[in-house]
């Protein structure tokens, strides 16, 4: 996601800058740019690049060709809009008297773009931060008030998450920032201050930071700096030492790019919920695809490699269960090459982390080639399965730097239930309270992430225990299926360790040949109508020696009387409990991997992004 700096002081801004968002690169970005003020003069100069940060260091000569003491700078991952010089940040108010960054989604721009277009505003950008940083100019100017209460009412008009940063034309030297959700650390000297999204930011230069809490604000000077609350009240707060070194900061204090990955599902979720759940209703209109075509649709088609692929079949037992439609599965890499008999009223929707995935991306063009409507899921604005399907449903789950993925998967998945819930509210299976139950599901599925996550530590035990296993295999029905897959694809491409998801059912038509003293079977098991059907084929693979680890919710209790470890998530509605239920999964590929002393950001042989075939 977005990396943002600030620096105010008595040196030059720019090259701290430009050295700070260096440091901000590992978090994914296509474009930067910076803001810096000459106390000497009146305005602000504003560079900006797409592509590389290194675009940007020779277009300033490193910062030299732009003199002043104050400044923010910014490298942004594109959510709204393209990635272009003219959406990368900073932006300015519409008479350049406050310039700002941002790292965040902010939910009802378009309703606050519009606020501000009938007062006058002109935009220039695609971005919601451009709305953000005029709403603030807005209420500065509208009330003739002082920067905390501007942002302050801007705060509290705002839905989303933000790290904002900016800097007023008649407050030279000075930077205000504010904090909802969105990472952001403060650091001073004693004679500078210093804002970012992440620590390596400004570890080289200060060690002392303050941590700004949510719906905070504070006002940086050299050397000093303030913080107020909502309603303009002055809050204290103690410094802290900073321990960490470079390469733990980038990584957030975890081990791993993986392990922090895994632990930003929860926010990964709730960012891609606010961008598709408006009111208490299900609202795709950012996608495109309206309620008639909807309405039209005999068929769905969902194609994916890899665990875009089990999403897809997540998607099918979803999809068919909630909005009553036939869908079919595919490998993309088969799709493309069978002449695919794709019903008319049909929809292919193509799921893709990186949207660049060859096999996914020729599947597309099959589908257009056929005049077949395409939908991508996709978590990269402006790849080339984003630029080239007919609807595209973005993700929100910022860039995934480990190869093997984990938040943009739960977050596919949250696209997959939105749209499940819409198509069957439009096709009249679902009434409209019905929709408001399942959506108010929808919205506890963070919560209920979290508290997954803090029952980590058994998990971390079991895997140990297994970490020399040879064969490992994950069983499940319906969903369960689904989860098994992907449960299955984490171990394998993390530890190394042979592994198989099977239908639960399916394991007696041969493969439990394979089961032998102590073999692993991992049975899913959170379909209660379908619970006892596995349980009894996880009793099958004991009666051979199998060592049975049973992934069920709080209440089944029974479980323990089969398995020999059971992993317990919180109870949620059917269709998607499998978003919980995967991460005790990922969570004990991990830590297999971890114990075996693999690489488990960049395992062996695979690559972040298959573009080729
Ligand atoms: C998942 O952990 C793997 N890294 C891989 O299966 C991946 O899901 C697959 O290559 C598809 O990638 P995409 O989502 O970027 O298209």
């Amino acid at each position: 996601m977005c990396g943002i700096v600030g620096y105010t002081g008595n040196e030059n801004a720019a090259p701290i800058l430009l050295a700070g968002l260096t440091k901000l690169e590992y978090r994914g970005y296509d474009s930067a740019g910076i803001a810096v003020r000459d106390l000497s003069r009146d305005d602000v100069a504003v560079v900006k690049s797409p592509g590389r940060l290194l675009n940007l260091i020779q277009k300033t000569d490193n910062g030299a060709s732009v003199p002043g003491t104050c400044g923010v700078g910014h490298t942004r991952w594109a959510t709204h809009g393209e990635p272009t010089e003219t959406n990368a940040h900073p932006h300015s108010s519409a008479d350049d008297d406050v310039v700002g960054v941002h790292n965040g989604i902010i939910e009802n721009y378009q309703e606050l773009k519009e606020k501000l277009l009938r007062h006058g505003y002109v935009f220039h950008s695609e971005t919601d931060t451009e709305v953000a940083v005029n709403l603030v100019d807005y209420y500065y100017k509208k009330y003739k008030i002082g920067p905390i209460d501007a942002i302050a009412k801007a705060m509290v008009r705002i839905r989303g998450s933000y790290a904002l940063a900016l800097m007023f034309r008649d407050l030279p030297g000075e930077i205000w920032v504010a904090r909802k959700d969105s990472p952001m650390v403060i650091g001073v000297t004693e004679n500078s201050a210093f804002v970012a999204s992440d620590v390596p930011a400004i570890l080289s230069y200060t060690r002392q930071v303050y941590y700004i809490d949510n719906l905070e604000m504070a006002r940086l000077t050299p050397g000093h700096v303030s913080f107020f609350n909502l309603d303009g009240d002055e809050v204290f707060k103690d410094l802290t030492e900073i321990t960490w070194d470079a390469e733990a900061a980038e990584k957030g204090g975890f081990e791993h790019f993986m392990l922090k990955e895994i632990h930003e599902q929860p926010r990964a979720v709730r960012d891609t919920l606010g961008s598709y759940i408006r009111e208490g209703a299900v609202d795709l209109s950012a996608t495109g695809l309206t309620e008639e075509l909807l309405r039209s649709l005999e068929r769905i088609y969902i194609i994916g490699c890899g665990s875009a692929y089990h999403v897809g079949v997540s998607a099918k037992y979803v999809l068919e269960d909630m909005a009553d439609i036939p869908v079919e599965v595919d490998l993309a890499s088969e799709f493309r090459y069978r002449d695919p008999k794709i019903v008319k009223n049909s929809l292919v929707v193509v799921i893709s982390q990186s949207g660049e995935t060859a096999d996914t991306l020729a599947a597309l063009r099959l589908a257009k080639e056929r005049g077949v409507p395409v939908l991508g899921i996709v978590n990269v604005v402006g790849s080339t399965i984003a630029r080239e399907c007919d609807y595209c449903m973005y993700t929100y789950a910022g860039p995934e730097i480990a190869v093997a993925t984990t938040k943009a998967y739960s977050a596919q998945l949250i696209n997959v239930y939105a749209l499940a819930i819409e198509l069957g509210r439009v096709r009249g299976v679902i009434t409209e309270d019905r929709c408001g139950e399942l959506i108010s599901e929808l919205n506890a599925l963070p919560d209920k992430m979290a508290k997954v996550l803090e029952n980590k530590e058994r998990i971390q035990w079991f895997a140990a225990k297994y970490a020399n296993a040879r064969d490992i295999f994950f069983i499940g029905r319906g969903v369960d299926h689904a989860i098994s897959l992907e449960g299955s694809l984490k171990m394998k491409e993390i530890s190394y360790i042979h592994s198989e998801a099977y239908a639960a059912g399916e394991l007696k038509h041969g493969t439990i040949s394979l089961i032998e003293d102590g073999t692993l079977v991992i049975g899913v098991l959170t379909q209660n109508e379908l619970l006892e059907k596995t349980v009894s084929n996880m009793v099958e693979c004991k009666a051979r020696g199998a060592y049975l680890m049973g992934l069920t919710s709080y209440g089944n209790y029974n479980i323990e009387d089969t398995a020999n470890f059971t992993i317990y998530v919180p109870k949620a509605e059917r269709h998607f409990i499998g978003s919980l239920a995967i991460i005790p999964l990922q969570l004990l590929g991990y830590y297999t991997g971890v114990a075996k002393g693999v690489d488990v950001d960049k395992p062996r042989n695979l690559a972040k992004s298959v573009t080729v075939e």
